[in-house]
């Protein structure tokens, strides 16, 4: 089968990761081109993964590049008109999440993905695609814990990366916007439901330097949704202990737990701390077959022309109900959120 020909643009945290694994991990995938503003990124692309043709101008590569499909890995605000230039472009499109920062945006690129139905346009929510999130899928939709009616997800960041959280929080919208897309896209994918009311809040007991952005060390959300599920959403930035990512999904027979301990691996340590499992240190290290999955099944709905599973609009209705849920924290009342 042709191999599909890849541009990437950003090559930051995550777009090196993403890099390296059409690189050389993906076996019908290649990378041929890759584009950021920051010089040291393209020496790393040109140096260590041996792409040829580098290029500090996105629309440059657009128009000047061999590629079948373009990877977008830049700063989130850079997604939508980088997708729909893409895509007039002739490429298929993966773009990372989340889709847009303004609601506007995010109808910027559901516009372009309608004017190319030809073409696939692919949105990283990668968790749906590791492996233990998989699973529980199926174990949903085979009946096993009968209908779900409650997620309860919690994200926290490793407190060894507070001082990049505090720098970014006034740029950041907050830590809801920053950080709950994920868990609100899975609470969506698991209830199979859209949340319509949200009470979100707040605390700060160990970094006061969040307040002087009106951001919050902590954020808890409620959200209510349209079939009368209901979703909990803890996000937090002081894991003392490593990164925690950790869902469960309730049902009427029987409940799911993914990652309920965090565990790097299955090695226990017997020391003079106790027995013990070390936690899983960072995003990249929790969700890296997840990243390597999301890819190769972008490259295999090219391959076949099949539609992914997850669309442009579940990137707009994630933004819609993550602005909902900071406006919510912001108003410190119950916000119906619409569509
Ligand atoms: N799916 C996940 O788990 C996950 C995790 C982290 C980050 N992300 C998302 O990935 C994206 C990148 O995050 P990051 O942490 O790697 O950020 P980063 O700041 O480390 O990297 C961003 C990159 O974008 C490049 N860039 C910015 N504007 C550009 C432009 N106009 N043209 C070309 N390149 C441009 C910069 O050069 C930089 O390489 C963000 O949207 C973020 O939300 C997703």
């Amino acid at each position: 089968m042709k191999k599909i020909k890849f541009g990437i643009a950003g090559l930051g945290r995550l777009g090196k990761v993403h890099a390296q694994n059409i690189a050389s991990k993906i076996e019908n995938a290649e990378l041929t081109a890759a584009c950021s503003i920051v010089a040291n990124e393209l020496d790393f692309a040109r140096d260590k993964l041996g792409v040829k043709n580098v290029y500090s101008d996105y629309k440059e590569m657009l128009s000047k590049a061999d590629i079948d499909a373009v990877a977008i890995i830049t700063t989130s605000s850079e997604h939508c008109w980088q997708i729909a230039a893409a895509l007039d472009a002739g490429k298929h499109v993966f773009s990372d999440k989340p889709l847009g920062t303004t609601i506007d945006e995010c109808r910027l690129a559901e516009e372009a993905v309608l004017r190319h139905p030809d073409l696939i346009f692919f949105l990283g929510f990668m968790r749906r695609f590791d492996p233990s999130y998989t699973y529980a899928m199926d174990q949903i939709k085979a009946g096993k814990i009968g209908k779900p009616y409650m997620v309860k997800a919690t994200g926290i960041d490793p407190e060894a990366l507070v001082q990049s959280a505090i720098k970014f929080s006034p740029t950041s919208g907050g830590i809801f916007i920053d950080m709950a897309i994920h868990d609100i896209d899975l609470m969506r994918w698991f209830l199979g439901s859209d949340p319509i009311e949200v009470y979100a809040g707040g605390s700060t007991f160990k970094h006061p330097e969040f307040k002087k952005s009106n951001d919050d060390e902590t954020g808890i959300a409620m959200y209510k949704c349209a079939n009368g599920s209901m979703g909990f959403i803890h996000v937090g930035r002081t894991a003392s202990y490593g990164y925690h990512v950790e869902t469960e999904v309730i049902g009427t027979e029987g409940t799911l737990r993914i990652s309920p301990v965090p565990e790097k691996n299955l090695c226990f340590i017997y020391d003079q701390y106790g027995v013990r499992q070390e936690c899983v240190g960072s995003f990249p290290e929790r969700f890296a077959e997840a990243y390597l999955l999301e890819m190769e099944n972008f490259v295999n709905c090219i391959q076949k022309n099949k539609k992914p599973d997850v669309n442009v609009y579940d990137g707009t209705k994630s933004t819609q109900i993550a602005f909902a849920t900071a406006e919510s924290y912001k108003k410190n009342s119950l916000i119906s959120i619409k569509y």
